[in-house]
């Protein structure tokens, strides 16, 4: 236990509240001490919040409320003042139209609650998939000493005899349904056995993914990714990092000084050895807007490229969260990119530490969870990056999610206007498909859902699946879960709705992908794509009042990370004058 002086050596800025003797101090303090706080809580000791994402509308994160008591702990301990505070919190399960369309939003949350207040440092507790990159991005925007501590992973979902994972089984056994292979009785026991004790999702989905993100730019202490929610571990991993915030605000060690541009790197790299979420790609694009680094779709395709899939866990392989801790997680998979050279081995983490330090004695349990690398799921892990007239500021595929026979394709275009359009026809008997077509779907970017839904993988129709075929090519300007598979290209920009080549894609076109050349190719002259443009009508409608009128106005692309233009950069912890 660090013993900490009364008087802690300089002082900190939330003594502007509570160390003085004027009114407005005495106002600060008195109304802090109706909560039962002894006064020398209030005697210059570090004040940490813990940002908690707490909400049972986010049933991901519905246990963080035990996590932050674990927190206090570590933080009383090490002399700290804890005060937990609640923000915006984005449950993927339940938000309407999506919860991206909400991170921005809780983003902006988080910055004002943290700068307003009188803190010192931040334990952010995240878990459900935007619940992470929004703290790091608020916290990022103010720039104070800050420590992830993740939610960690549901227990292994098993289904008779067979591991259920989260999302992955959903949209398998929605298809089984639609194919007549599943009943409804069956998939309601299923999807019960699937989600069986608190936390996030099981799979490598988004929160995962996001959570080794953190571990691996050095935002969360070593192993925090993978612990399971329920496990003792989990409580450790909250009390240590309360313990250890602490320290950092001694330190004076901020998100700046960890977030570099080669913790970016370190990150990039890392989702391709995990095969992690296309979703990282927009997360970690937009953090680094925050802190100013200057991160774009070629790092990604550059970084992620040449790095295997070594681990191997739905949705690209077999395993699950519990397993992969199990097998020793994040940290074995961080010590096999530094072995290979794939490291920045001395970026910084919130341990004080550097992220090399933190792994190298890390060991493998199970080599068939986390690969040898001459046994890889695939080669060239990591997100390539497509560009072409289809798709002129980027679009994404993720290679270790995809069919090997699909990565390079010519096929004819279907077109769906938009997702209403798409449900309306996906089931129709008539639709003039088979499976060597393209399904391009339309206005499902961040302005034309709005909030850029995960939708991307849509289903395949019926009567196509009926064959036993399970994958075709997709391009749409929408996401896609990080729990999902399938050959379908992403993220396509400029988005339809903001009038890119993708909103004039017409039924019968040719369009030709290849992922090996990286290249995204609508077969059309220029002239006639240019006349398309010129002619084109945006189909979707601007939102009048409220945040979604915000939203339509001030997104930017997902090439960029989707944030709004107003809130990139750091703009300090400074707070101007009290009120009182
Ligand atoms: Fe919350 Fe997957 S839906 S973690």
């Amino acid at each position: 236990m660090t013993f900490v002086p009364a008087k802690w050596p300089r002082k900190l800025r939330s003594q502007e509240w509570f160390g003085g003797d004027s009114r407005d101090h005495i106002y600060h303090r008195s109304w802090m001490k109706n909560q039962g706080l002894p006064a020398d809580l209030f005697d210059g000791r570090p004040v940490i919040g813990i940002c908690n994402t707490w909400s049972q509308l986010t049933p991901c994160n519905a246990h963080l409320r035990d996590l932050a008591e674990r927190v206090k702990h570590g933080i009383y301990e090490a002399g700290g003042l804890p005060l937990e505070f609640p923000v915006f919190s984005t449950g993927e399960s339940a938000l309407r139209p999506t919860a991206m369309m909400y991170r921005n939003l809780a983003a902006m949350d988080v910055e004002e609650a943290i700068r307003a207040n009188p803190l010192d440092g931040v334990v952010l507790l995240v878990g459900c998939d935007k619940t992470t990159p929004s703290l790091l991005m608020g916290a990022a925007s103010v720039d104070l000493p800050a420590i992830a501590v993740s939610g960690g992973p549901m227990l292994n979902g098993w289904f008779r005899g067979e591991r259920v994972g989260s999302g992955t089984a959903l949209w398998q056994m929605s298809e089984d349904i639609k194919a007549g292979k599943m009943s409804r009785d069956d998939f309601l026991e299923a999807e019960a056995a699937m989600s069986r004790s608190a936390g996030g999702c099981n799979t490598m989905g988004t929160a995962s993914t996001m959570a080794s993100m953190a571990e691996a730019m050095g935002m969360a202490l070593s192993g925090n990714a993978a612990i399971p929610a329920v496990d003792s571990r989990r409580r450790v991993m909250a009390h240590v990092s309360g313990r250890r915030i602490v320290d950092m605000v001694k330190d004076d060690l901020k998100p700046s000084d960890i977030m570099t541009k080669e913790a970016f790197e370190n990150a990039i790299r890392t989702n391709g050895a995990i095969g992690g979420s296309t979703n990282a790609v927009i997360h970690l694009l937009a953090i680094a807007g925050r802190v100013g680094v200057d991160l774009t779709l070629a790092d990604w395709d550059r970084c992620g490229r040449d790095v295997p899939t070594i681990v191997n866990l739905m949705p690209s392989g077999k395993y699950l969260m519990e397993e992969f801790f199990y097998a020793g997680g994040l940290p074995v998979v961080i010590k096999r990119l530094g072995e290979a050279g794939l490291l920045h081995k001395e970026a910084l983490t919130v341990s004080g530490k550097s992220l090399w330090s933190e792994v190298e004695d890390a060991q493998n349990w199970n080599e068939d969870v986390i690969l040898p690398v001459e046994k890889a799921l695939t080669p060239q892990g990591g997100i390539a990056v497509l560009h072409g007239n289809l798709a002129p500021k980027g679009a994404v595929l993720k290679p270790s999610a995809a069919s090997e026979h699909l990565l390079v394709h010519r096929g004819r275009a279907v077109v769906f206007e938009d997702i209403d359009d798409y449900k309306a026809k996906i089931d129709d008997e008539d639709l003039d498909i088979d499976e060597t077509c393209i399904m391009v779907l339309k206005n499902c970017g961040p302005r034309g859902y709005p909030g850029m839904a995960e939708v991307g993988n849509m289903g395949l129709p019926p009567k196509i699946l009926r064959k036993g075929i399970t994958d075709m090519v997709r391009i749409s300007d929408a996401r896609m879960s990080g729990t999902a598979y399938g050959t379908v290209v992403l993220h396509t920009t400029p988005e339809a709705a903001a009038g890119g080549p993708l909103a004039v894609v017409q039924n019968g076109d040719m369009i030709s992908l290849d992922v090996p050349g990286r290249s995204l190719v609508l077969e059309i002259s220029d002239a006639e794509l240019a006349a398309r443009l010129a002619s084109w009508v945006p189909a979707v409608e601007a939102p009048k009042g409220g945040y979604a009128q915000l939203f339509y106005e001030h997104v930017e692309g997902a090439d960029t990370g989707a944030d709004f233009d107003f809130l990139k950069g750091c703009r300090g912890s400074p707070v101007g004058k009290d009120s009182h």
